[in-house]
């Protein structure tokens, strides 16, 4: 089984945790929005909320996936807005072949409101139907220790076994 985790981070909780993943044994991709959103103040919540609300697909750095290298696909998204991170809407929207009868795992980072939401929205992007596994973890990186490593390890049975 081979395995691909895609994701976006603002402030390093989803990528610190997508790298514990992948350490499992899967491919890391980072995507990333040629503009990035501002990530202080007002303006960061203003612009980055009212994208995420609108399922804005902002068009993204080059990354690689290839599709059909894959038997599963992790997508790792903050929580905005209730919903996933723009990024995540624009490579959604622009693997649609390649994420087709995957094994779609999901990887939400919030700060405690929202993810149910978030995850619904993900799996109508997708049309996956049932995640594999959810992980569901708040601002890992500034809580990491015990509870989160603990978490993640679940997760990564889930998804390895
Ligand atoms: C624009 C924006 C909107 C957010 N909306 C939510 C939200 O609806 N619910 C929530 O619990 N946290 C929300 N957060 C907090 C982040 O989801 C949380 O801090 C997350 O761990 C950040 O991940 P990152 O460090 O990988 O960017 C928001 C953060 C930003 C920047």
């Amino acid at each position: 089984m081979k395995t691909a985790i895609v994701y976006y981070s603002m402030s390093g909780n989803t990528k610190y945790v997508a790298g514990k993943v992948a350490a499992a044994g899967a491919d890391l991709i980072e995507i990333a929005p040629e503009k990035k959103f501002p990530a202080k103040g007002l303006r960061k919540f203003l612009v980055g909320g009212r994208s995420a609300v609108t399922g804005a697909t902002p068009a993204l750095l080059p990354y690689e996936f290839k599709g059909s290298e894959y038997d599963r696909v992790v997508i790792a998204t903050p929580v905005w807005a209730s919903s996933p991170a723009p990024p995540l809407n624009t490579f959604i929207r622009d693997n649609r072949e390649g994420l087709k009868d995957k094994k779609i795992a999901l990887i939400l980072c919030f700060r405690g409101g929202g993810a149910d939401k978030a995850a619904a929205k993900v799996k109508e992007l997708t049309g996956c139907g049932e995640f594999e596994a959810e992980l569901v973890l708040v601002d890992p990186k500034k809580n990491a220790g015990y509870d989160v490593d603990k978490k993640i390890a679940g997760f990564v049975k889930k998804i390895t076994e």
